[in-house]
């Protein structure tokens, strides 16, 4: 088969890694007889760069014309002091909202070979760690409406909170659906002993509950939730949560992973069009000098050849390669530990390759 891909390597360490990806990718195509098509596309800080905006129109029209998109990582200290609209984050956001990719997963599983990079005492982990965080990616905060007015107490802003019943039914039923795929746990996280959007997202996602009563459902709220998820981590399966609290509690559940360079994500919608990235960002600090790690974008790589191509098994290759890579000692700078093999972003890729 062949497949078309956007690429939107991006900012900082975002191409790095995701050179590597490709590389793996492609060894992966030419052993299971796929070719991979590649449109490289600019969004974030190198399109402002080049065209003035995060996210130019072409961009848009490229992603959306492709089987799916990978994305690096958008950002960097140049362009922090942009206003709002023209931030490199912006061409995330837009892309998300563009292609409609309201369900963000993110699965955080602590192989067993880093349990020593992992920052919890070890009998908390002895169990393993293997939670996907279901977040809504183009509502709440992000999304509604934002602004800034005169009061009282002087200049004030505002980023509106709101859910509808409808955006809430699927990414709960996106939910129920993979947690049926693996041990039938739904975690849903809100605040509904203060929120009003909480209510309704509470009671969107009961009723949608009914329709899977295989799955067992409890209710966290997210003040508790992100204290039980280092008290327990191994009692967790799926947490489906909004926007914002997704945000925070996946970079809580990354940690469980040994490091934020471990975990992938995938962002999809109604058709098998998903745009998939690293939950970390683009690091500037250590771009350009061959340290980053790259596995949690070519793990990306991996839910893509899984959730918009359908390919199990090549994606269960790269998967058991880099648990291989990770089981002879190799280790970029981020999960190194003691007695382990210290190597750079690139051996990475090929040691990664190497083990297909
Ligand atoms: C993420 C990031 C983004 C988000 C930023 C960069 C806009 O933190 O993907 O988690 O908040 O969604
Ligand atoms: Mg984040």
């Amino acid at each position: 088969m062949n497949y078309k891909i956007a690429v939107v390597a991006g900012d900082g360490i975002g191409p790095e890694v995701m050179e590597q990806n490709i590389n793996v990718l492609n060894a992966v195509g030419e052993k299971f007889g796929h070719t991979f098509e590649y449109t490289y596309v600019l969004g974030g800080g190198c399109a402002i760069d080049k065209y003035g905006e995060p996210l130019p129109q072409e961009t848009i029209d490229v992603c959306k014309a492709s089987d799916s998109v990978l994305l690096g990582a958008v950002g960097g200290w140049q362009w922090d002091t942009l206003p709002g609209d023209k931030r490199p984050e912006r061409a995330l956001l837009g892309l998300r909202g563009a292609l409609g990719l309201y369900a963000n997963l993110r699965p955080a599983t602590l192989h067993d070979a880093l349990k020593d990079a992992c920052p919890l005492k070890p009998e908390l982990v002895a169990d393993g760690v293997d939670i996907m965080v279901v977040r809504e990616l183009t509502g709440g905060m992000y999304f509604g409406e934002k602004g800034r007015k005169q009061t009282d107490m002087g200049e004030a802003a505002y980023d509106v909170e709101q859910y509808a019943v409808k955006e809430v039914e699927r990414i709960a039923r996106t939910a129920f659906e993979i947690a049926r795929k693996r041990n039938k746990h739904v975690t849903n996280v809100d605040k509904q002993n203060v929120l009003e959007s909480s209510r309704l997202w509470r009671s969107v996602v009961l009723e949608v509950a009914k329709d899977y009563p295989d799955v067992e459902l409890d209710h966290l709220y997210v003040d508790n939730a992100s204290m039980q998820l280092i008290m327990r981590p191994a009692t967790f399966d799926v947490i489906v949560t909004g926007n914002i609290f997704g945000d925070i509690l996946s970079d809580e559940a990354s940690q469980m992973t040994g490091s934020i360079g471990m975990l992938p994500s995938a962002s999809l919608g109604e058709g098998t069009l998903g745009m998939y990235e690293p939950v970390h960002g683009s690091a500037p600090d250590i771009a350009g000098k061959d340290i980053a790690n790259p596995i949690a974008t070519i793990l990306s790589g991996a839910m893509m050849l899984k959730y918009s191509f359908g390919l199990l098994e090549e994606a269960k290759c790269i998967e058991d390669a880099v648990t291989k890579v990770l089981n002879k000692g190799y280790r970029t700078g981020d999960i190194m530990s003691e007695g382990m093999t210290q190597v750079g972003c690139k051996k990475m890729g090929k040691l990664v390759i190497e083990n297909l």
